[in-house]
Parts: C-alpha cells; structure tokens; sequence
C-alpha cells in the first residue's frame, strides 16, 4: 500500500495571498497541493482559472492536483495543463468524451483522474480504471469547504480499492471533504492513500505538526 499522501487544497487557503498559502505547503515538506477549479453551473461555486494557475506555477515546483468541477471539462484541460497543472481531474457526471478526455490530458503529459459524486455509484467509474491515474471519491457534495465527512462512502472507497488489487491496476484511490486525521484514518483502512485536506490542514495551529501526525495515519 502507498504510504499517505496529505495534499492540502488551496480553497481553505488565503485568496488574497495565495502564493503564501503554496509557499506554506512546500515548507512543511509536502509534495501535492490540490486546486480547485468551479464554474458556478457544475457545482454552485466559482473560484479561479488558469491564469491563477499559471502565476503559482511560477514560484511553486510542488505538485498540482487540479480538480475540475466543470460542467465542459474538456474544453479547459488543454489551458490548464499548459499553466503548469500536473494532475487533472474530471468528473462522470457531465455528458462529454470522458475517454477521450482522459486520455487527452495524458497527451498533454499530466496524469488524469476521475472524480464521482458522492451519489455516483462506483459501478459507472469502472470500465474507465484502466485508464487512469488516480480516482478521486467526493466525501462531500462538491463546491465548498468545511462540510462534514460522509461516512457512508467508505464501501465505495473499498470497492475501488478491491477492483485495483483484483486487477493489478495502481491508480491512486484520493479522497476529498471532511477530512481530518480522525476521518482519513477512516479512509486509510479502506484503502485509500491521498487525502484531500482543507479546513483541517489551514486552520491548524501547527501545520507542520499536523502534516507529521497525518504521515502516520
Ligand atoms: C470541495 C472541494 C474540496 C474542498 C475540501 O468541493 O473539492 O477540495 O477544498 O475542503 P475541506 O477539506 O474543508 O472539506
Ligand atoms: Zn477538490
């Protein structure tokens, strides 16, 4: 099993200052930072776009997780990849490509990944696996922060994991909403292994100590 990987969203961090909130993630040792990208029609919530993108990637060499909450993700992975994104994620809900688009962003050279809803059932996601990097399970309706962990996805996170070992596949299994240490060792015995983490990881008193007791979830 992959050891845990916390990958902070920026959505909880400063917006007024968000190449601090980068620059705080690279300096307690951490690798991934999750963006989240919205639209006001997916999910019903805007944030920022590739431009933002872009001018982090400039002073930032951490790993972008990007997550489109997009109603036309395919229209926007080319923009961004090109502003430095690493991973992209699409959602199954929308109507567009879905195979086509993933394997699009590996043309582009990111990994993809796929995210479900937490009422899509694990089933529609499954003839996609072989194609990708990692699957994102929503542990909360997308659009904002600071929401409660559902507990009832857990199963949907063991089903993954159990398609993956049945299949000797190694897509990374990332959960998102609600977690904190308590909730993502939860999900760690499910057999996920990157945790999404918000509110949790910006508001602790003690990032770097928070970061420490998260790798030993
Ligand atoms: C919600 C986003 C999450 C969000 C999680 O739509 O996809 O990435 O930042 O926030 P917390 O960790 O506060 O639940
Ligand atoms: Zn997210």
């Amino acid at each position: 099993m992959l050891p845990p990987l916390l990958v902070p969203s920026i959505l909880a961090g400063d917006h007024a200052r968000l190449a601090d909130s980068v620059a705080l993630v690279e300096r307690v040792g951490l690798r991934w930072i999750h963006l989240d990208i919205m639209d006001g029609h997916f999910v019903p919530n805007l944030t920022f776009g590739p431009g933002t993108v872009a001018a982090l990637r400039r002073s930032s060499r951490l790993f972008f997780d990007v997550h489109l909450m997009l109603d036309e993700p395919q229209r926007y992975v080319e923009p961004f990849a090109e502003a430095g994104a690493s991973l992209i994620s699409v959602h199954l809900e929308p109507s567009y490509d879905h195979t086509g688009t993933l394997a699009r962003i590996r043309q582009l050279g990111c990994q993809c990944g796929l995210v479900l809803n937490p009422d899509t059932p694990a089933a529609v996601a499954e003839p996609f696996l072989g194609g990708v990097d990692l699957v994102l399970v929503m542990t909360v309706q997308p659009g904002f922060g600071g929401q409660s962990f559902r507990r009832a996805l857990l199963p949907k996170i063991a089903q993954f994991a159990d398609w993956r070992r049945e299949r000797g596949l190694a897509f990374r299994i990332e959960v998102d909403g609600g977690i904190d240490l308590a909730t993502a060792t939860e999900c760690r015995a499910a057999d996920a292994d990157t945790f999404v983490a918000g509110t949790s990881f910006f508001d602790a008193a003690d990032p770097a100590g928070f970061a420490a007791a998260f790798a030993k979830i």
